[in-house]
């Protein structure tokens, strides 16, 4: 039977290690990756209406307002793409009202998951993260270094990746980590502290055994 397509919210606190595990959950389920990170960072860059409006939170750490988010999300996953191939939520939702939101759209994922990681990593991971402006990939000074001196040479750092910075993010992100938990009583959560490869493979293993069963009870729909 043709597999249905897969429906991931990936939680985690900022530098918890989303991004890297959206990569890979990509390629492996082919779900369409909606980063509201990477969708309001563009959206600044570009100079649009909605960036103009985000950009100041986000200079300072603090989130964007709900209203801002949920609009673009929910326009975002009405799109065919997603519909068709399915979707990877990555850093949305993030308070207890973009829950509510997504739930009142009749948005329900197949797996929510949530990566643990310790303040002291999170606060190393976000200081060594640098990017490649030309491809958007995201490296590691210690953990994950380029090995092309070309990219080496050009990799930048996000304004947002300070450690006084990232402590607000992480404060933001405890602030709303309870109604988050409330709303999806099967959120699984996943020991990100380890190799990139270790935590690819439980996700994956919550994965499967959330789709093998959406197949079996779902109709297939
Ligand atoms: P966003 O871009 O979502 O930032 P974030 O949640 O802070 O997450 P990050 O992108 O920092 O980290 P990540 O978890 O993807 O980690 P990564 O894989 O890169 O949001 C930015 C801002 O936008 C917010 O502050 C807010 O203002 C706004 N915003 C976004 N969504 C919003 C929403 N829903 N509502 C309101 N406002 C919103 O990994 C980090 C580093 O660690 C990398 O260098 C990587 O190479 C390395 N690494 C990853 N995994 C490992 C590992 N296992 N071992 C060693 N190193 C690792």
């Amino acid at each position: 039977a043709p597999s249905k397509p897969t429906k991931i919210i990936l939680a985690g606190a900022p530098a918890s290690g989303k991004g890297t595990q959206c990569e890979r959950l990509t390629d492996t389920y082919g779900c369409v990756h909606l980063s509201t990170g990477d969708m309001l960072r563009a959206a600044v860059k570009a100079g649009t209406p909605l960036g103009k409006s985000a950009s100041a939170a986000m200079d300072a750490g603090r989130l964007v307002p709900d209203e801002v988010v949920i609009g673009m999300i929910v326009e975002r996953l009405g799109q065919a793409d997603c519909a068709a191939r399915g979707w990877l939520l990555d850093g949305f939702p993030r308070t207890g009202a973009q829950a509510a939101a997504l739930d009142a759209a009749g948005v329900v994922p197949d797996a929510v998951l949530t990566l643990d990681v310790g303040v002291d990593t999170l606060v190393r991971r976000v200081t060594g993260r640098r990017s490649d402006p030309e491809t958007g990939k995201v490296y590691h000074l210690e953990f994950a270094p380029p090995t092309d001196a070309a990219v080496a040479a050009r990799l930048v750092t996000r304004s947002d990746d300070t450690e006084d910075k990232v402590r607000v993010r992480v404060a933001a992100f405890e602030e709303h980590a309870a109604a988050i938990a409330a709303q999806y009583p099967g959120m699984v959560r996943v020991d990100g502290e380890r190799p990139v490869d270790a935590i690819a493979a439980d996700i994956k293993g919550v994965v499967d055994a959330a789709m093998a069963q959406a197949q079996e009870g779902g109709g297939g729909r």
